[in-house]
């Protein structure tokens, strides 16, 4: 257990990252789908954790995340609430889960809050969700907004490109984050824009920006867990930074373990139970019998 685990640490809110805002303290967040990895974020200080419909890409094999469903979502989501205790853990809001009704939206917060074990909610999109939003907190779910490339839109936007480029599109942006702000979310998750924009907008916000691809100028920073660990290999956006090569390290692990097998040398004796000879004899005597 590392040095940082063995100090008992506050449970973090959505009300300690308004307060890490107004101290300028950066918040860090990571992506998680399951219970192990989870515990091992917690024990390694990570401010949040984000349950992510990029579960459906970077775990479960879709080429995007739509086709991602609130059942999938809760599974993970357990999961990860069964991991770790002190992060603040933030549900994704599938695609369909929050876009045809207002009810809609409520109940499936509510779902991933009281079934999933998470303390709030992300979902995509701007202006066009400011009535789903203030619904949701009104039910005392925190929400925390997503702008610039929002990945449910992927087929609108024609891929997963960068995202408002322009001087138009960059005021569109700015109001949409200050709209989200006045609806009450907590926080806002700014994907793939231009860095100044991206400092500037969080200059303008008094709730926390976390940053995905969006420059050092954000109150905080996401990644997906699989990409910063170069575990998923299918593409590897530029705003990634590899901690680490689990690719690799895993496909020789298999590797070996399959050599091992030809070859005959796993399992060894230390990989082995026994019985005392007496037993054995006694085995042979009735075998035989
Ligand atoms: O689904 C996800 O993992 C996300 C992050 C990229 C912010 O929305």
């Amino acid at each position: 257990m590392s040095h940082v685990a063995e100090v008992k640490r506050k449970k973090i809110s959505t009300q300690t990252f308004l307060q890490m805002k107004k101290n300028g303290q950066k918040i860090s967040m990571l992506t998680a789908y399951d219970a192990q990895t989870a515990e091992i974020m917690d024990e390694s200080c990570v401010h949040s954790i984000l349950v992510g419909d990029s579960l459906g890409m970077v775990v479960l094999g879709y080429e995007t995340t739509l086709q991602v469903t609130m059942e999938d979502m809760l599974h993970h989501c357990k999961a990860v609430a069964r991991g770790a205790k002190t992060a603040l853990l933030i549900g994704d809001l599938p695609f369909l889960s929050y876009q045809i009704s207002i009810q809609d939206a409520v109940r499936n917060s509510g779902r991933l809050i009281q079934e999933g074990g998470m303390q709030a909610v992300k979902l995509e999109g701007g202006r066009e969700r400011a009535e789903a939003i203030r619904a949701i907190i009104a039910a005392g779910i925190p929400v925390m907004g997503h702008l610039g490339l929002t990945p449910q839109s992927v087929n609108k936007f024609g891929g997963f490109g960068v995202q408002a480029t322009t001087a138009l599109a960059a005021q569109r942006l700015l109001e949409d984050a200050l709209i989200l702000q006045n609806s009450g979310c907590f926080g806002i998750v700014l994907e793939s824009i231009p860095a100044r924009l991206a400092a500037l907008v969080s200059k303008r916000l008094d709730i926390p920006t976390i940053g995905i691809g969006a420059g050092a100028g954000c109150d905080g920073q996401v990644l997906v867990a699989p990409d910063m660990l170069g575990l998923f290999s299918r593409f590897t956006p530029k705003f990634v930074k590899k901690y680490a090569s689990l690719h690799d390290t895993m496909r020789e692990a298999f590797s070996s373990y399959v050599a091992d097998i030809e070859s005959g040398t796993f399992p060894g004796t230390e990989h082995t139970y026994e019985m005392s000879d007496a037993e054995w004899e006694e085995t042979i005597k009735l075998i035989k019998e």
